[in-house]
């Protein structure tokens, strides 16, 4: 196969704020929902206090970004070290951090690709309002924008608006949704998304305003869902899986209007969230400039019923968040043509070809994929080499598909795998790895904190340099 990649092509590898850069309450961060819900498994793995210590090197870390060749780096802001309670007094020692971060990056010719919101809503905010839940919430985030925009936008031209609102929204913990009532919960979490959806409108519209060539998108978890069976019910099901984890987020923020068929689902289950006629103009003239996508796995469902005791649009399993199966539409099966990671994601790049060819196809934006990767327990040789050929052979089969998605005519900008290093993995610690550069910590021995580089270091290395002829 010719690998054929356009000549500027983005090679990236990502991040995000609260799970590499530790310092969770130096010079005057304040919590954020993401700490406060890290500490409560302190005692299970580790949290976000020392994390990957990336505040305390980032001079070495970008270092060793460039000499792996990058072109871009994707990583977040944390709302909390620039407003510590989310909005009141701008923290200037916050500012300073990512302005001296971003003039590093630059000086190692490293574009800055930010996301401005990446899990870590500043705590303040939900003891005022409960975050999200509150209308306020969505204009704290337009001020917090609007300040970052000012600060670093002669700088930095690509930015992101929130990471995964369409998985966020669906993990209660994220949300803190803590209502124990199904319904109940529901109806708070389509209130929470309406108002991402204005602070992502906000925010775009912010963009444009104040930073000159500046780019800005959202950045989704994607989904490809296979029919289980070829009865139509299951193929029904599989498209509303799609439609109701992913799709219905990019077709607000390309039309500003809710789809009918998601519409549809929030009459059926009575939450149907508050919205201002004044919105509307908001949402419908925000127009985002790409589709940031984070792609890992596949998913195959069948149809579900629904029957008295399972009310459509209900959830059937509260366990899993992610991938939660719905009565009324569908649940997820295992598909058996696939192997999984060793933490059960379905490996699959086919499926990011599926992808990336469905959203050009249908929103004719370019795209860019900013996470994709595997998560290992990695093993350090005592000659502290890393062999993880594992990932070198998941990276290289979506690399693949990448360039067979770019023959097939999709506009795709860029690809930034996730992690740049190891970090804090959402329920594993660093226990899962998903880095080019091994970190030398346990979860509760944070060790000296080495930087090693690993196999796939060298492999990508590699990839950049031919600007993939080498697959
Ligand atoms: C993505 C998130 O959904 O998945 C990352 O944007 C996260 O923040 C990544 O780390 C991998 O998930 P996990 O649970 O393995 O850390």
């Amino acid at each position: 196969m010719n690998k054929k990649f356009p000549e500027n092509f983005l090679w990236g590898a990502s991040s995000s704020a609260f799970q590499i850069e530790g310092a969770w309450d130096e010079d005057g961060k304040g919590q954020t929902v993401a700490d406060y819900n890290s500490f409560k498994r302190s005692h299970l793995q580790a949290d976000s206090k020392v994390a990957s210590d990336f505040y305390h090197r980032y001079k070495e870390d970008i270092a060793l970004m460039k000499e792996l060749g990058l072109k871009i780096y994707r990583f977040s802001i944390s709302w909390a070290r620039i407003i510590p309670d989310g909005d009141g007094k701008i923290n200037k020692k916050g500012l300073e951090f990512y302005d001296d971060v971003i003039n590093c990056l630059l000086e190692h010719d490293i574009i800055p690709f930010i996301t401005l919101y990446h899990f870590d809503l500043p705590y303040a905010l939900v003891e005022k309002y409960n975050g999200w839940e509150s209308r306020e919430c969505a204009f704290a985030f337009e001020r917090y924008a609007k300040i970052c925009f000012e600060a670093y936008g002669d700088r930095v031209k690509y930015w992101q608006v929130h990471n995964e609102q369409n998985l966020m929204i669906r993990v209660d913990e994220r949300m803190n949704i803590n209502e124990s009532d199904a319904w109940k919960a529901d109806k708070i979490r389509a209130q929470m998304d309406y108002h991402m959806f204005l602070a992502h409108a906000l925010a775009v519209k912010a963009c444009h305003d104040l930073v000159e060539d500046g780019k800005i998108g959202p950045a989704v978890s994607s989904t490809c869902t296979y029919p289980h069976t070829n009865k139509p019910e299951d193929v029904w099901a599989a498209k509303m899986n799609d439609w109701f984890k992913t799709n219905y987020c990019l077709d607000i923020h390309f039309t500003g209007e809710y789809p009918g068929y998601y519409m549809r689902y929030l009459k059926e289950r009575n939450i149907v969230p508050v919205m201002e006629e004044a919105d509307k103009d908001i949402l419908k003239s925000a127009k985002m400039d790409y589709i940031a996508l984070n792609y890992y796995r596949t998913l195959s469902a069948t149809y579900l019923p629904a029957d008295e005791k399972h009310p459509v649009g209900s959830r059937a399993f509260r366990g899993n968040e992610v991938d939660f199966d719905q009565y009324g539409y569908f649940r997820d099966e295992k598909n058996p043509y696939l192997n999984a990671s060793e933490y059960g994601a379905q490996i699959d790049p086919m499926g990011l070809r599926i992808v990336l060819n469905e959203y050009y196809q249908r929103y004719r934006l370019p795209l860019i994929i900013t996470e994709n990767g595997l998560g290992c327990a990695d093993v350090l040789t005592e000659d502290k080499k890393v062999h993880d050929d594992y990932r070198i052979e998941y990276l290289k089969g979506h690399i693949e598909a990448c360039a067979l998605a770019i023959e097939d005519g999709v506009e795709l900008m860029g690809y930034s795998p996730w992690s740049v290093m190891d970090l804090l993995s959402s329920h594993q610690g660093f226990k899962k790895r998903y880095g080019f550069i091994y970190i030398n910590r346990e979860d509760h021995d944070i060790k000296e904190l080495e930087r090693i580089k690993k196999d796939s270091y060298y492999w990508y290395q590699k990839v950049i340099e031919t600007n993939g002829e080498s697959l």
